[in-house]
């Protein structure tokens, strides 16, 4: 496989790297990844993250392995377990259909220009949405965005991120607002770790903070991530992503939601039917990272931890895709049914 490079994972002379997300902001630490076992421990724990990031490393994997002369029946057997790693972003689970349908048409010999091909083009999906969103940006527009949906979590400039980059490169100059995101606040460590490196000007917020905001007219659009979007344009992403959508409304401010292709799922008729993840009750009981590890709830209290929630599309304004962005009334027609 040729080497591919992006912010957060690396296929250098063989050997397959991921930027550990655990330890950001602090410390970034490049671990080497040469086993399945080793790949879904990293997802599981959020090392390597991000709805399309995932796919693009299982699928590097799985080149790897093929590389390193794994047959086509074990090769299956690691992508099956690869697919199960996270339930709810739907591009893991595209990744891994079109490695085994190239490996079902052209043998092992396919899997390496398939796993390139899946990398470069999450590179140029992530400019088209980037390039289409930016036109909604607003001079000095203050956006609000929750999560991280940059560099770290996809190969190329991101999602949601990826239009405040643009709009920034614009000359826009865009005031962002960082939900820190609780519990893993991939806002308040890697979102705003990704500003700065942008150079657009931030200011992290605790999560319930929001509404304070658009009730005080300082928030002019949300921008969100998806990590699966239904047939029908309801759609889940991290948890706490429904609120806003929420409070968006209530306020009058424009919601949109920013994703690839390869976050659609068509054969999902509704929200309803995305499968949502559920994690340990120590990332509520307290938090770790870099800085170390804490727990502040009394021991053995229980605990609720969706990593995901789903947004209607009632309270959507636009959908932000690589092929264009749709309106309501473009989703209500059924638009993501033949994407
Ligand atoms: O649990 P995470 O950190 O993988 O969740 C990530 C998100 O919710 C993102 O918004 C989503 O994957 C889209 S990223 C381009």
């Amino acid at each position: 496989m040729k080497d591919l490079v992006a912010t957060s994972i690396k296929y250098q002379q063989g050997s397959l790297y991921v930027l550990d997300q655990h330890q950001l902001p602090h410390q970034e630490q490049w671990l080497p990844c040469d086993s399945t076992d080793t790949m879904i421990s990293l997802i599981k724990k959020l090392q390597i993250r991000g709805a399309p990031l995932i796919g693009i490393g299982a699928s590097l994997l799985l080149a790897h392995l093929a590389e390193q002369g794994l047959n086509p029946d074990e090769l299956k057997i690691q992508a099956e377990r690869l697919r199960a790693a996270r339930p709810t972003a739907v591009n893991l689970m595209n990744c891994i259909d079109r490695m085994l349908a190239t490996l079902d048409n052209q043998g092992t010999a396919g899997l390496s220009s398939c796993a390139e091909q899946l990398f470069d083009e999450d590179v140029e999906l992530c400019q088209r949405m980037a390039a289409l969103g930016a036109e909604l940006i607003a001079d000095g527009a203050n956006i609000l965005t929750h999560c991280n949906t940059g560099s770290l979590a996809t190969a190329g400039v991101g999602t949601a991120i990826g239009v405040i980059g643009a709009a920034q490169q614009q000359g826009k100059q865009p005031h962002v607002w960082v939900d820190e995101t609780r519990p893993l606040l991939q806002g308040g460590r890697l979102t705003t770790w990704e500003m700065a490196r942008l150079n657009v000007s931030h200011t992290l917020i605790c999560d319930n903070m929001a509404a304070t905001l658009m009730a005080q007219g300082k928030v002019d659009v949300v921008l969100v991530g998806a990590d699966r979007i239904a047939a029908n344009g309801d759609f889940a992403n991290k948890v706490g992503t429904y609120s806003l959508a929420v409070i968006a409304r209530h306020h009058k401010v424009p919601f949109y939601v920013v994703a690839p292709y390869t976050t659609v799922d068509s054969n999902c008729p509704n929200g309803e039917a995305i499968p949502i993840e559920q994690r340990s009750a120590t990332e509520v009981q307290g938090v770790s990272g870099s800085f170390g590890e804490i727990n502040w709830a009394p021991e053995n209290t229980p605990v609720y931890n969706p990593a995901f929630d789903v947004t209607p599309a009632d309270l959507v304004t636009g959908w932000i895709l690589d092929t264009g962005v749709y309106d309501p009334e473009k989703i209500g027609a059924g638009a993501l049914k033949t994407l």
